[in-house]
């Protein structure tokens, strides 16, 4: 396998000026096959020019977009008084298509003012290839209906599902507490302890970790039933 994989923090590796950007300290990911040379960006915001332009240098060419959710800060829009550039900037410098989970759609459009024909949907367990990688797509409902993880190999792009040392919040709109349980214990918690993690965010001391180390020390992995879960997931994030 040839996978190709970066991890791009905004507000640092770009969107540099972007002090907002630094504050939501949002991962932006690149996907793809090293051979090929063939990439896809996953949660493409902040600054699509900056994007493109790590992915031209990287001598990889973009053909897709991946998204995990619809939050403004994962696909461009509104968010706190900012607006966002994302999705929309992306497909009119690059016209590919973006792949987002069927439940995710709707909101996908209103946030990030795409149509319908910009838009691939996915059922969770389908597979997407770039060049000889196979993407897996995991259907993983709490943050929202339509989260999705992406499975490379050993590499798990996990949005704000699963989070280094957390996991995403349950009390925006659309967030479920006990589709999270399921999402995290039944899902995520049961692929190989080996799989990388590439959170949708920059929130911990480390920028990377493995489901292993997650399962040993990320409190919201350890919850043993569903009553704990809800209780704990009213007062936090
Ligand atoms: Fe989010």
């Amino acid at each position: 396998m040839s996978l190709y994989i970066k991890q791009l923090l905004a507000g640092r590796d770009f969107a540099k000026a972007d002090s907002f950007a630094r504050q939501m300290a949002n991962f932006v990911y690149l996907i793809g096959d090293t051979e090929q040379r063939v990439c896809m960006v996953v949660d493409p915001a902040w600054d699509i020019p900056g994007i493109i332009e790590f992915a031209e240098k990287e001598d990889m060419r973009l053909i897709g977009a991946l998204v995990t959710h619809y939050h403004p800060d994962h696909i461009g829009g509104d968010i706190f008084g900012h607006s966002i550039t994302g999705l929309a900037e992306l497909i009119s410098i690059r016209p590919v298509k973006v792949h987002v989970n069927e439940v995710e759609s709707a909101g996908v459009k209103q946030v990030s003012g795409l149509s319908e024909s910009d838009i691939a949907k996915h059922k969770g367990g389908d597979d997407i290839s770039i060049g000889n990688v196979r993407v897996r797509l995991l259907h993983t409902p709490g943050h929202t209906p339509g989260s999705q993880c992406f499975l490379a190999d050993s590499a798990l792009i996990s949005g704000d599902t699963l989070f280094i040392g957390g996991c995403g919040r349950v009390d925006l709109p659309g967030g479920n507490p006990e589709q999270m349980y399921h999402s995290l214990t039944q899902v995520l918690a049961r692929l190989p302890e080996d799989t990388l993690l590439f959170p949708g965010h920059n929130y911990a001391a480390k920028e990377v970790s493995t489901i292993g180390d997650e399962k040993k020390d990320n409190y919201y992995l350890r919850i043993g039933s569903l009553e704990d879960w809800k209780s704990l997931m009213g007062s936090s994030e």
